[in-house]
């Protein structure tokens, strides 16, 4: 297919992923392997290893993929479950955020190119005046979070429904096309129905509605093995299987946002004094922590006349 016959992006011709970008529009979800991202086993481990140290950081309990907690975890009193509710079980999830400030190898996931090819792809340029009828274009991808689903063995998942839900369900109805959320999950471990996957309904972005009591009846869990990526916008219907096997699921999110909506963490301002610029692709993530972005601006940013000097 070549990019003169379409209107694909350039960069989903040049990383041949029409493919992706075709499951993107259908089911609106597609699994991207790390033969196609470039991602190898080494840098995966080392991810692994980053965040299982990162874990007994936080919580002092060591940690192993064969094991999962090693000591039992007490958790403080209030709501601790994402989406199940009060009443619900201690969770068998901890949520590590902020991981751009973790590691590099978190920093170099968020930029690599093909998955930014896709987010790219679900949403779109922005076109803007910038004087004397000229119009400048502007890619509206932006990170909005970066967090680790540490899970272990546990009844616990989202309840009976599986947590079914949509990411950019903050945002007003309707929905249109271009996607307002997108999420990039990178497996760490392989991802099987039974070791707790991510549970999606294929084609529910189209209904551009949140899912509605039966699309538990819909769902089908999420496989692929270690490394791959899973890729979807925030009008897809989705939540996760409880995790039934020892060990742990392990994986790396990176959250993005259309730029015209409200990030997860101010990242503009949490990410200034960190060590930002040490990453594959300096340039990139700038642009997607929106440190040039002229909104939300700080201070007075247009001009201010001031009396004339007298004449
Ligand atoms: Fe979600």
């Amino acid at each position: 297919m070549s990019n003169e016959n379409s209107k694909l992006p350039e960069e989903i011709v040049e990383y041949q992923l029409e493919k992706y970008a075709l499951e993107l529009e259908t089911d609106g979800l597609t699994i991207v392997p790390p033969e196609v991202t470039g991602i190898s086993e080494e840098f995966i481990d080392a991810c692994v290893e980053v965040l299982l140290a990162k874990f007994t950081e936080m919580t002092g309990c060591p940690i192993s993929l064969a094991n999962g907690p090693e000591a039992e975890l007490e958790w403080p009193e209030g709501e601790n479950n994402l989406l199940a509710g009060a009443g619900a079980p201690d969770p068998t999830q901890m949520l590590i955020q902020q991981l751009l400030q973790v590691d590099r190898h978190f920093r170099d996931l968020c930029v690599n190119p093909v998955v930014d090819a896709l987010i790219n792809l679900m949403m779109g340029e922005l076109s803007f005046p910038s004087g004397r009828g000229i119009y400048s274009r502007a890619k509206n991808r932006r990170l909005s979070s970066t967090n680790s689903f540490i899970k272990w063995q546990g009844d616990y998942g989202y309840g009976e429904n599986l947590g079914l839900h949509c990411d950019q369900g903050a945002n007003p109805l309707p929905w249109g096309h271009t996607a307002l959320t997108a999420n990039a999950t990178w497996c760490l471990t392989d991802y099987t129905e039974e070791d707790g996957a991510l549970a999606y309904v294929p084609g529910s972005h189209k209904s551009n509605a949140h899912p509605g009591p039966t699309a538990r009846n819909q769902a089908v869990p999420a496989v692929c093995p270690k490394g791959s990526v899973i890729v979807w916008p925030g009008s897809t219907w989705h939540g996760a299987y409880p995790k039934k096997t020892p060990g742990l699921r392990l994986n790396a999110v990176a959250y993005y946002r259309h730029q015209a909506v409200l990030p997860q963490e101010n990242l503009s301002v949490t990410m200034k004094n960190e060590p930002w610029s040490d990453c594959d692709n300096p340039d990139l993530l700038k642009e997607l922590i929106g440190f040039d972005d002229k909104f939300p601006y700080l201070e007075q940013t247009q001009s201010i006349p001031k009396v004339a000097a007298a004449s």
